[in-house]
């Protein structure tokens, strides 16, 4: 009797705090962002699609389990991502890739807290040198205002300060600057290893593939984050740029992940 007692206290006390949470959440609690994303998830358990991410993916997709959990030897840092980092998954195919490619030269567009730059420099010989870009601090207010800026993760983080006190940071250049308006012109041909994760409107994405590929160096590896279903502006151009065709036709999405690969075959499967 004083079992069956003990479990109905449970359930109602799990139920009112079920309830009083679910009554913060739809109303006062909608001024924090993590509640708005928890009523966009439970809204979507309804039935309830996001017009904005509903992009149809074009992309051939590939398994992680057949093409990067393999034996390749990579070092995770600061593995628990934060809400704007790529997720474990994701760290874990671009730390692959890095080793496998074994790049001296890389660029990353949108270096947020550092945390995938530090990982880029765990990854690589002594000699590499790691470029990051990101807004510079009084570019912030305004681009938070910019509509096809990206106000979601602009400004949420000290800029790289995963690596600044880190014994990697002497391997990682900090450049400042809108993707938009800076100057790619001296790193032309010249970089291994790109990984775009900047501003994810369409005209950025765009803008900023187009600096990567002149900035790659043949044979290189040049990786997209929040493709599919997550960002629109992303989903639709990298379709766009897949049926442009050519080396294009290469383009792979990684099951599980927001990833999308340009790299050649050995590389990818590490047959070589
Ligand atoms: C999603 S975060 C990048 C996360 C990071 N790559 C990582 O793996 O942890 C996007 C970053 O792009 C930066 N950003 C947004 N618009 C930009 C622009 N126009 N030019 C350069 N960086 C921009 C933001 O300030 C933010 O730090």
């Amino acid at each position: 009797m004083a079992e069956k007692g003990q479990k109905i206290y449970t359930f109602l006390d799990k139920y009112f705090h079920a309830f009083l949470g679910s009554v913060y959440v739809l109303t006062l609690g909608l001024i924090q962002g993590k509640n708005r994303t928890r009523l966009a998830k439970i809204a979507s358990e309804f039935g309830w699609k996001d017009p904005r991410r509903s992009e149809p993916t074009r992309i051939p997709i590939i398994d992680p389990m057949q093409y990067f959990l393999g034996d390749d030897p990579v070092y995770m840092r600061d593995p628990i991502s934060d809400d704007g980092n790529v997720s474990l998954l994701e760290l874990l195919v671009i730390n692959t890739l890095i080793k496998r490619k074994n790049p001296v030269t890389l660029f990353e567009v949108g270096t947020f807290d550092g945390r995938t730059a530090l990982n880029m420099a765990a990854n690589t010989s002594p000699d590499a040198k790691i470029y990051t870009l990101d807004l510079p601090s009084e570019k912030i207010v305004e681009a938070r205002q910019n509509p096809l800026g990206d106000a979601k993760f602009v400004g949420k983080a000290l800029i790289g300060y995963k690596f600044k006190n880190s014994s990697y940071g002497k391997k990682i250049t900090q450049l400042e600057g809108d993707s938009a308006t800076f100057n790619f012109k001296p790193y032309e041909k010249s970089m291994d290893f790109i990984f775009v994760d900047g501003a994810h409107s369409y005209s950025y994405v765009s803008s900023d593939t187009t600096h990567s590929l002149d900035m790659l160096r043949e044979g290189g590896v040049v990786i997209w984050h929040d493709y599919g279903h997550i960002c629109r502006g992303v989903t639709v151009f990298l379709n766009e740029l897949y049926a442009t065709g050519g080396i294009f036709k290469k383009l792979r999405w990684v099951r599980g992940t927001t990833l999308v690969i340009l790299a050649s075959d050995h590389i990818l499967k590490n047959n070589s």
